[in-house]
């Protein structure tokens, strides 16, 4: 089976090539390089010993993406790539839109001049927005985002919907990520944000590998057991095989597939910060702060429908999710960037 992979040098995209790789899938793919590094082909070629082929270039132009589907016969897409950072979709509305649901369109446009009907899509738990319950189960509504990247996201998963609703042959995936968190445990792939990390865990690495002075807790006053805000972090190695199973189960079948992708327990800050000391061996230094704006108490997968259909389920711990972001951390204290 030949897979393509949009984003596939991004963080998800380059554990879950690794996992295809290794699973005997023959893994394509395509990067615009704007959150990655070409270092990471190295690296995806390092722990499997292949390299698979690589089209640098962008899912917004269907020139590029039809050269790439007339070069190689594609069986299913894998769709990681988009902007996926929250305050600076708030800045930035018509660049997230254009790169999220605009390069969808263009994606899809290509797909279907080349005959291909099956797709994978990178959602998110973010697509629930505050939920009324928890555990979320992929029933619950959806729609009430609370920012461009969110909406983003919602607003894909209704054009592959309707696409759907036009033409019936079509395959598609939504996948509902919750936390990814974690690297490989080789410790050569890892996150590498730019900039400033928005997100709890590469914080944490980075102040605990000294890049940064302290780590700000967005609010202790939460209705959660110690006051700190609960989420579903899960293993990006995890969420890799997940992709897997969904190739494996769903991708050749027609019609909607909705999973979440999540553990199904929640851990708060506090707790992910002692889990990250034990991991690190030394504390790491924070100052409780003000809540973050449009932040939730709490948020965990119902991971039920994944279990039953994908015949998949997480099987990493918090203490696995440390241990390895600590690793690729620790042995990669710049990231993919060489010094
Ligand atoms: P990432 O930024 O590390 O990876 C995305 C990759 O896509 C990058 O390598 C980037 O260079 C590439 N890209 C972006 N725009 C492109 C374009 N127009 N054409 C070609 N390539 C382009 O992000 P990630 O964390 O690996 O996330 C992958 C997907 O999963 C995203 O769609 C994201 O919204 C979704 N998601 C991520 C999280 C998370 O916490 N990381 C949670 C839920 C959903
Ligand atoms: C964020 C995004 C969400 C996206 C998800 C995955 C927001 C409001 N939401 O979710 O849309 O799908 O990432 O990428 O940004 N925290 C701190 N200090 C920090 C960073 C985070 O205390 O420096 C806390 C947060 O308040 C939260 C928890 O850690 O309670 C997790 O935060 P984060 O990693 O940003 O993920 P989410 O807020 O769940």
């Amino acid at each position: 089976m030949n897979v393509l992979v949009t984003g596939g040098l991004g963080y998800i995209g380059s554990h879950t090539c690794v996992q295809m790789i290794e699973a005997g899938i023959t893994t394509v793919i395509i990067d615009n390089l704007s959150n990655s590094n070409p270092e990471v082909l190295n690296r995806i070629e390092s722990i499997t010993g292949i390299r698979p082929r690589f089209f640098e270039g962008d899912i917004r132009s269907e020139r590029f993406l039809d050269s790439v589907f007339s070069q190689i016969r594609i069986h299913s897409v894998i769709h990681f790539a988009g902007l996926k950072a929250v305050g600076e979709s708030v800045a930035k509305p018509i660049e997230y839109y254009d790169n999220n649901v605009n390069g969808t369109l263009v994606l899809l446009r290509a797909m279907r001049k080349s005959g291909l009907k099956s797709i994978i899509f990178s959602s998110s738990a973010t697509v629930y927005g505050d939920p009324e319950t928890v555990p979320i189960t992929e029933s619950s509504p959806t729609g009430n985002t609370t920012n461009p990247y969110g909406t983003s996201k919602w607003m894909v998963e209704r054009c592959l919907q309707d696409l759907l609703a036009s033409d019936p042959a079509w395959s598609i995936t939504l996948l509902r990520y919750f936390n990814p968190v974690g690297a490989h445990t080789s410790g050569l792939m890892g996150e590498d944000p730019k900039g400033i990390p928005n997100n709890l865990m590469p914080f944490i690495t980075q102040v605990a590998v000294g890049r940064r002075e302290k780590l700000s807790v967005f609010g202790d006053d939460y209705p959660t057991p110690d006051g700190t805000g609960v989420r579903d972090y899960i293993h990006v190695m995890d969420l890799a095989d997940g992709h897997i199973a969904a190739l494996r189960e769903v991708s050749k079948r027609e019609g909607l597939h909705v999973f979440n992708l999540g553990t199904g327990k929640g851990t708060s800050v506090l707790e992910m910060l002692s889990a990250f000391s034990e991991s690190c061996g030394h504390p790491v230094p924070y100052q409780i702060c003000p809540r973050r704006p449009g932040d939730i108490a709490e948020c965990w997968a119902s991971t039920a429908k994944a279990e039953k259909e994908l015949n998949w389920k997480a099987t990493r711990n918090v203490a696995d999710m440390t241990r390895d972001s600590w690793r690729w951390q620790s042995e990669n204290p710049d990231g993919y960037e060489k010094k």
